[in-house]
This record gives C-alpha cells, sequence and structure tokens, in this order.
C-alpha cells in the first residue's frame, strides 16, 4: 500500500502530454478508467468527451475535489477510493495512467514519488492491467526517461507497447506509452 500524498497534484506538463494522447482516441460511449485522477483533469476530460468514466485514486482529498470538480461542470463519473486497482469495479476499454513516478527512497510524497527507479507503480499497475482490459481495450501508460522505459517494455511478455506522445522536459524525457494485449486480435 503506497502512503497517503500530502496534497492534490496539481496539472503539469506531464497531464497535457496525456491529453495529447487522449486527443489521438475515440472516446464516445467507451469505459474509461482514470486511475491516480489526481485533480480529477484527465477523467474530466474524457467525461466531456462523453465516455463513461471512472475515477480512481488512493487520496480520498483527491476524489473529494474530483466529485467537487465535476458538479461545477454538471460531468457525470462514478469515483472510487482505490490502491492501483484494488478497488476498481470490473473491465474498460481504456484506461489512464500517470503515475507517481519519480525515483525515490521510500515514497513520502505519494503524488510525486515512485520509489526505485520510480518503477513501484508502474510495475504494479502493468501486472494488474490485463485482468482490467475489455477485449479490443487499451491503456495509456506516461513514463519518463528516468524510469528506464526501453527495459521496462521488454519486461513484460503478454503486452505490446508503442509510443504515442513524447516530449523533452528539463531533466527527461516523456513518453506516453499505448499498451495492449499482445495476444488480443481485435485492434
Ligand atoms: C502524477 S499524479 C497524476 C494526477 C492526474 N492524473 C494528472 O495527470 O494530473 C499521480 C496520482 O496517483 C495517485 N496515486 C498514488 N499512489 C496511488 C495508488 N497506490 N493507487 C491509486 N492512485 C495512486 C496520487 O494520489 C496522484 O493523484
Amino acid at each position: 500500500m503506497g502512503s497517503i500524498p500530502r496534497q492534490v497534484y496539481a496539472p503539469g506538463g506531464d497531464t497535457f502530454l496525456m491529453i495529447d494522447a487522449i486527443d489521438t482516441l475515440s472516446l464516445e460511449g467507451k469505459s474509461v478508467l482514470d486511475l491516480g485522477i489526481g485533480s480529477g483533469i484527465l477523467g474530466l476530460y474524457c467525461a466531456l468527451r462523453q465516455a463513461d468514466v471512472t475515477g480512481a485514486d488512493i487520496d480520498e482529498l483527491a476524489i473529494r475535489n474530483t466529485t467537487d470538480a465535476a458538479r461545477l461542470l454538471g460531468v457525470e463519473l462514478k469515483l472510487v477510493v482505490s490502491d492501483v486497482f484494488s478497488n476498481t469495479p470490473s473491465q474498460f476499454d481504456l484506461i489512464l495512467f500517470n503515475p507517481p513516478y519519480l525515483p525515490s527512497e521510500g515514497i513520502h510524497d505519494g503524488t510525486v514519488d515512485g520509489g526505485s527507479r520510480g518503477r513501484a507503480l508502474i510495475l504494479r499497475f502493468l501486472e494488474g492491467l490485463p485482468g482490467h482490459l475489455r477485449k479490443g481495450g487499451i491503456a495509456l501508460l506516461l513514463l519518463s526517461s528516468l524510469n528506464s522505459p526501453s527495459t521496462l517494455r521488454k519486461s513484460y511478455d503478454s503486452l505490446e507497447f508503442s509510443t504515442i506522445a513524447k516530449r523533452a522536459m528539463f531533466f527527461e524525457e516523456l513518453e506516453v506509452l499505448r499498451v495492449r494485449l499482445r495476444n488480443d486480435l481485435s485492434i
């Protein structure tokens, strides 16, 4: 179980790179899980584009903030407190995860600290992913060059990865991976 973040994550360059990647997809009528919903921005954006959205976060404050934001926007989405997939319902067409990915000794700020090589949450996410994707479903996962993405991609035989958005930031390069099941021939 990760530690509880001190404050809700303010959208940054990583968040906006996720939005660029989401913009390449058709969302209408799709079931979407926004894991680690934070401020709510990605899930709300998908809900405004007519997706059926579930938002999840380990941080109750993030869930409360997103509830308020959804009310202000007049948008409906389901929200759950969940440690990665521990409390998320069923399966989804699209799963979004902009994880805490900064390499850290221990998890002190759960919004950004990702443990060894920044991968603690990323590994748990990729292990649980196959059980939560519908047939034909995909995930969008944000990674940093700090997470050694090329070795990570080779560690999962059952998953297929492709980069669909990339941006150089101050001390790192961010990319959004599209992840699907390798044996899923429906897309
Ligand atoms: C980098 S922020 C991303 C927030 C938002 N999705 C965005 O793109 O701006 C990571 C989010 O993951 C959440 N988180 C951290 N550990 C988690 C866990 N074990 N399970 C679910 N969410 C977690 C944090 O609370 C935080 O809201």
